[in-house]
């Protein structure tokens, strides 16, 4: 396995691309050839989608990220109250930390000093963080990785640490579906300690038509989000899709409370990727499945802590009752 890297001094990156470049030839390849056709939602984040997400969490109809912020920035310090020194903040899928500048904020104010490690597999936005973070806060000391939840927590269980705030913001559960969502609740609470806290943005059920629109926002962004993942596929492994020949498709499913996402090839076509040495044959209106966005209700966000046992000791809304912060601890 491949050390992960870490963001330190000069800030200098170097990850083993080879390694990620296999990963994504191989699951492109078992996806396209797949029935139904899939990719998955984490090849998203390349340098150029990593930037997309970022500007569809700055769109009106994207309310996910603004109702969070606004849970946060009503209780905030509250959470720094709950430390009794400097705590440890640990923060899964970092990207810009725009959300996260709110706690830091109530958390230096309230003990003068603490340390960050955003997790990230995205070094360009993660290299620009540490350098942001750095510069705004005096008392913060930012030591970043880069890599996948699992190496990053992995690497913190070999060092000794209590008072911990672990932070999965962005309801970036919600790309789980909810078995996948309990278990990995139970992996994360494996490694907290009696003292640590996991604090849970979790995106709420609430009026279908709210939620198909922030997947489906008059800008577009999502969609070029979405259609990323082919150009990705042909930088990465000279496919030769052609993004105009396919459509973006979101559609929210009320009852599993979840929006799927798809990529729907316009035209009968067959797609030649170089590096795979393969062609993919499309039907006309055929679908790739790219991405689940699972909603929850409170009930729903109860049987998660239970199925995990966790104790979910706080359960916040923004003022809207769109967005929850959910604080879990060890029982
Ligand atoms: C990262 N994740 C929580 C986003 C979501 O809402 O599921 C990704 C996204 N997909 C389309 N828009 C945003």
């Amino acid at each position: 396995m491949t050390p992960l890297q870490t963001l330190s001094g000069a800030l200098e990156v170097d990850t083993d691309c080879g390694r990620d470049l296999k990963a994504f030839a191989r699951d492109v390849h078992s996806g396209l050839f797949s029935n139904p056709k899939r990719l998955s939602c984490r090849y998203f984040y390349d340098a150029e989608g990593s930037l997309l997400f970022e500007r569809i969490c700055r769109l009106p109809e994207y309310y996910p990220t603004e109702a969070e912020k606004m849970a946060l920035e009503e209780h905030s310090s509250e959470i720094a109250d709950l430390y009794p020194a400097p705590p440890t903040v640990v923060e899964l899928g970092s990207g810009s930390s725009y959300k996260t500048r709110v706690l830091l904020d109530s958390i230096l104010s309230r003990h003068g000093s603490a340390r960050y490690v955003p997790i990230d597999i995205s070094p360009s936005i993660l290299r620009q963080t540490a350098q942001d973070l750095t510069a705004r806060y005096s008392g913060l000391r930012v030591t970043p990785l880069i890599g996948e939840y699992e190496e990053g927590l992995g690497r913190l269980e070999k060092e000794p640490g209590t008072g911990r705030l672990f932070l999965w913001l962005g309801s970036s559960i919600g790309n789980l579906d909810r078995d996948e969502a309990s278990r990995f609740l139970l992996r994360l609470r494996a490694g907290l300690t009696p003292s640590d806290r996991l604090l849970v943005g979790i995106d709420l059920r609430k009026d279908p038509d709210v939620i198909a629109a922030a997947y489906n926002d008059s800008l577009g962004v999502t969609s070029r989000f979405n259609l990323n993942i082919l150009s990705r596929i042909n930088r990465e492994l000279r496919g030769d899709f052609d993004t105009n020949t396919f459509r973006h498709q979101a559609i929210y499913e009320e009852a599993e409370g979840r929006v799927r996402m798809y990529l729907v090839s316009m035209r009968e076509q067959s797609v030649p990727i170089v590096d795979l040495g393969v062609e993919i044959p499309f039907r006309a209106g055929e679908a790739i499945h790219t991405e689940d966005s699972y909603k929850y209700s409170p009930a729903e966000i109860h049987a998660l802590a239970a199925n995990a046992d966790l104790v979910l000791s706080r359960h916040w809304l923004d003022s809207g009752g769109r967005f929850s912060l959910n604080l879990f601890s060890r029982r």
